[in-house]
């Protein structure tokens, strides 16, 4: 291992939607009833249920991310002509137990092993969290499931970064925080976590004020980066 940004970390936190899951995965597994349009509705679903989580925080009218995540989809489905309640129930059904991406499982177990402290950071309601944990076998290699439930804000307030260092009682530069949103690093990196963006579809980087310690095609990417516990 080399030594680089991430190798003193104590513990490490993970966004969810985008990272650990796929969010694609709701619409995939219903794509014949969603029909012409389900790449479309699956895009504007994700990027509504962001820009409301946003707006919200600004308003100061917080909702939880399943509201958020149901309005959301509404609006989706009245862009692109689809007004079917059965649908959406299904829709938001799926949201509960999303894909986890290829290497997740496999990488979260090698870090769990090796004695790493893990947490998911997540903008989501805490029973959608543990819901999706659950039925992809990950919930337990958790030490925490942190979200902005009590908080009544979304990431990326640095409230939220905070948060988390709370929780788990550690300076924010011993965190290594992982995401695939370029914002949520931004965010991160901005609060003081050391960050690893999954940047697994080469998007651009954000011109936010704080780019990445390092940047990765997949979670699995850590594990070279990463020595044995520190302080443990
Ligand atoms: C999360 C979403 C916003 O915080 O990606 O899990």
């Amino acid at each position: 291992m080399s030594d680089n940004a991430l190798s003193s970390c104590r513990a490490f936190v993970f966004d969810a939607y985008g990272t650990l899951f796929d969010v694609g995965s709701a619409v995939a597994r219903l794509r014949d009833s969603v029909g012409d349009e389900a790449d479309r509705l699956s895009a504007l679903w994700r990027q509504k249920q962001l820009e409301y989580t946003w707006l919200r925080s600004l308003m100061g009218d917080f909702a939880d991310f399943w509201t958020v995540t149901g309005d959301a989809l509404d609006y989706a489905m009245d862009q692109t002509g689809k007004k079917d309640p059965v649908l959406r129930a299904k829709l938001m059904e799926t949201y509960l137990s999303l894909d986890t991406f290829p290497e997740v499982v496999e990488t979260l177990n090698s870090l769990k092993a090796k004695g790493h402290k893990l947490a998911i950071l997540s903008n989501g309601a805490k029973h959608m969290l543990i819901s999706a944990a659950k039925s992809s076998g990950i919930l337990a290699l958790f030490d925490q499931i942190i979200c902005v439930d009590d908080l009544k804000t979304y990431k990326p307030h640095p409230n939220v970064y905070q948060l988390a260092a709370d929780k788990l009682e550690l300076q924010p530069a011993e965190i290594s925080f992982q995401s695939s949103n370029g914002w949520d690093i931004a965010g991160a990196g901005h609060f003081g976590f050391r960050t690893a963006w999954i940047n697994r579809t080469q998007q651009p980087k954000e011109r936010l004020s704080h780019d990445a310690d390092v940047i990765l095609g997949g979670l699995d990417e850590l594990l070279p980066l990463i020595g044995e516990p520190q302080g443990a």
